[in-house]
């Protein structure tokens, strides 16, 4: 059942926060909703620019639509990652999509305020919310000063007006996370204080956190003894996710971690099996491998077996 973030949010709010994963093509989507159902988990699918081009923008409804069909068990919102101005527009005019993320962070504040403002009108008029980003994530690198580092973090004290200027729904906040495989190459951690202090201004609002994936060591280790070549790579202590979500998270992006279950399961059955060449036997395995990382990930989120209590919030 496709239901708006909003409802996700509204249940969600201070106990635990809502997985959403970005899906790309058949194999994620079907490991995607038995991992869901199986950990009795609301989700939200995550598509980006990237995505909607990989194939065509049709596909990934077509697949959603039918597996919304194959697991009726499934309560999920279908959102807009990292959209520019034009494809959020595109995707509220489609009628398929729950929600848009504008990401116009690279602006500067006012600029942010008002494109955000100009989607947020769009998509209230269709029934849709609208996550916006304020701060800036990215790569911090060990020999930025903590200063610059941190001037790329969201200001609490900006969120307030933001908020309201814009009239977004959700906010996408920079508390040190960044994208990919290679995050916090120092000492940096996530910024809780600053979570705390964002969650001060912005009381009972629901937050995100973008860059969020663990990149687990032992699944680094496992594709680099298969042949890869990810030395460094690093991740989000999953056991600050609970925390996260007590201080208004209610959303946690993750998509590289799934990027890395892809290639741990490929590179490792081709390793083994040099003379397979049908693309279904590993097709499998992946399915089932991404639906157990999804269940995992599911308890560290707290999200896990909350779906019979949201059936009668939304059924
Ligand atoms: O934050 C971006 C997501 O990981 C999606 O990545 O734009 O390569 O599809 P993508
Ligand atoms: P990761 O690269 O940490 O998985 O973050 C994904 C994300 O933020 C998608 O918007
Ligand atoms: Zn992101």
């Amino acid at each position: 059942m496709i239901v708006t973030t909003k409802k996700l949010f509204e249940a969600a709010y201070g106990k635990y926060a809502i997985g959403a994963y970005n899906i790309n093509n058949l194999e994620q989507t079907m490991g995607l909703f038995r991992g869901n159902v199986e950990s009795k988990a609301p989700f939200i699918i995550q598509i980006s620019k990237g995505a909607r081009s990989y194939t065509h923008k049709k596909m990934l409804e077509g697949l959603i639509t039918s597996a919304d069909v194959v697991f009726p068990d499934a309560i999920f919102a279908v959102h807009l990652d990292h959209g520019d101005e034009e494809t959020c527009y595109d995707c509220i005019d489609s009628g398929f999509y729950s929600s848009v993320m504008i990401d116009a962070s690279h602006e500067p504040f006012d600029k942010n305020i008002e494109i955000t403002r100009r989607v947020v009108e769009a998509a209230h008029a269709k029934g849709l919310v609208v996550e916006a980003e304020l701060g800036q994530l990215g790569g911090v690198e060990e020999h930025v000063s903590v200063d610059e580092a941190h001037a790329k973090l969201t200001d609490p004290r900006q969120a307030r007006e933001f908020m309201e200027r814009s009239g977004c729904d959700s906010l996408a906040v920079a508390i040190g996370t960044s994208h990919g495989a290679f995050k916090f190459s120092g000492d940096q951690a996530l910024r809780l204080d600053v979570l705390a202090d964002i969650q001060k201004v912005l009381p009972g609002f629901p937050l995100v956190m973008h860059g969020s994936s663990s990149v687990p060591q032992e699944e680094v280790a496992r594709i680099n003894a298969a042949g890869g070549d990810m030395k460094g790579a690093k991740g989000v202590d999953a056991s600050q996710f609970k925390r996260a979500a007590e201080l208004g998270v209610t959303k946690i992006n993750i998509d590289t971690d799934g990027r890395l279950v892809w290639t741990r399961v490929h590179r490792e059955y081709f390793r083994d099996k040099p003379s397979e060449f049908d693309l279904r036997p590993i097709g499998k395995v992946f399915m089932s491998e991404y639906a157990r990382f999804i269940a995992d990930k599911n308890q560290k989120l707290g999200s896990a077996g909350h779906l019979d209590e949201l059936r009668k919030l939304v059924g």
